[in-house]
């Protein structure tokens, strides 16, 4: 009898969607017959990579015939010093995306239970389902993550917690001292991740220490990237921070070579241009505060955010208003995956593209 291909997959992945990213902007060219059009779905930083982060890769582009530093010695001793953390509390991932992956492999079995907010990062969930892990979701309160709830949900057999601060679709974050607190009440024996992907956007009064209880030995993983608010998705670099036992285990199942030796050196020169950040974080606020005055006087009602991104409900489905503002040359999020069908997830831009954008989902939705 001949088996068909997906009788010999995992059968755990019969149930899995693949992730769906922004669409690229030479795409959404070819296909509208647009041109100049602005990306606005992706969370990238509109200012671009840091121009320090852009001469140490020149620099380093006449070694690529070279394997890269596997272990990332340079990066690892700059993120110790940066966070004043030991360097072998630290893995980096080719994006934090990959460590997601690692923790879900180094950790979960069928039977396991997964914990993590319904309406966050996709990726939470579909790690749990690629392993055969049992899901459990808890629904937003507010538009922000359920701490007491998620407590609540604890079994003996949770093994591992997701939780996204700032939180993405939403933008949310939790009261630091209410996330202090879940981190400790959490029973000991549970895997934490706290995914931190937006952090730097976050001002100094909303930001939890959470690195006191990696300090403290707790099995917590704190995830942060180079994606976001440094500018360089595309060279796909980010890194967790957790004590050494658990980073000892996810190298076991890291690939050798997983971060590029690019990514690696563009990435500590972007740690070290505070300029640069500092610079982002300014665009993004006042961004921000455009777009939401903005969508207010559209009548549409905007969660607030503390990140580089804005959820906004305009009150007819996502899809078609995505749609009709490709053809305008804007291209943004639906959210109906995260059960939010008529909002759409709209990342901060340059001024001339929140302008951009501001007026075309107005010409959209006043047409
Ligand atoms: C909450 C969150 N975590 C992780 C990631 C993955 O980022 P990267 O793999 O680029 O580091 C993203 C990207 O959008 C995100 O929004």
């Amino acid at each position: 009898m001949t088996r068909r291909l997906e009788d010999l997959a995992s059968p755990h992945l019969s149930g899995l969607i693949p992730y769906s990213p922004g669409k690229p902007i030479e795409e959404v060219e070819r296909e509208f017959g647009v041109s100049d059009s602005v990306k606005l779905a992706s969370n990238e930083n509109p200012l671009g990579p840091s121009p320090r982060a852009l001469q140490a890769i020149a620099a380093a582009l006449p070694g690529l015939h070279r394997y890269p530093d596997g272990g990332g010695y340079a990066l690892r001793q700059a993120l110790a010093r940066h966070w004043n953390v030991c360097a072998d509390w630290l893995i980096l991932g080719n994006g934090s995306n990959e460590l997601l992956e690692l923790v879900g492999r180094s950790f979960l079995q069928p039977g396991d239970e997964v914990l993590y907010a319904r309406q966050a990062f996709v990726v939470y969930e579909m790690v749990a389902q690629m392993t055969g892990a049992t899901k459990v979701a808890v629904p937003l309160k507010d538009f922000a993550h359920d701490l007491p709830t998620m407590q609540a949900a604890i079994t003996a057999k949770t093994k591992l917690i997701f939780v996204a601060n700032p939180n993405n679709p939403t933008g949310t974050c939790v009261d630091p001292r209410a996330l202090e607190a879940f981190l400790a009440a959490v029973p000991r024996d549970i895997v934490v991740v706290l995914d931190e992907a937006y952090y730097e956007y976050l001002p100094p009064e909303l930001r939890p220490d959470t690195l006191q209880f990696v300090r403290g030995g707790r099995w917590l993983l704190v995830l942060r990237t180079f994606s976001k608010i440094y500018g360089l998705a595309g060279l796909r670099i980010g890194y967790g921070i957790g004590p050494a036992e658990l980073v000892g285990l996810l190298n076991k199942v890291r690939e050798p070579f997983n971060t590029n030796s690019l990514a690696q050196v563009g990435a500590a020169a972007a740690l070290a241009d505070d300029a640069h950040v500092s610079a982002s974080r300014a665009a993004n606020d006042a961004g921000r505060t455009f777009l939401v005055e903005r969508f207010r006087r559209m009548g549409l009602p905007v969660v607030p955010s503390v990140a580089n991104f804005l959820l906004v409900d305009v009150g007819r489905p996502g899809a078609q208003v995505t749609e009709a503002l490709l053809r305008r040359g804007v291209i943004v999020r639906p959210v109906a995956g995260y059960g939010f069908p008529t909002h759409l997830r709209i990342t901060i831009g340059t001024a001339s593209e929140n302008e951009r954008c501001a007026a075309a989902l107005q010409a959209v939705l006043g047409a």
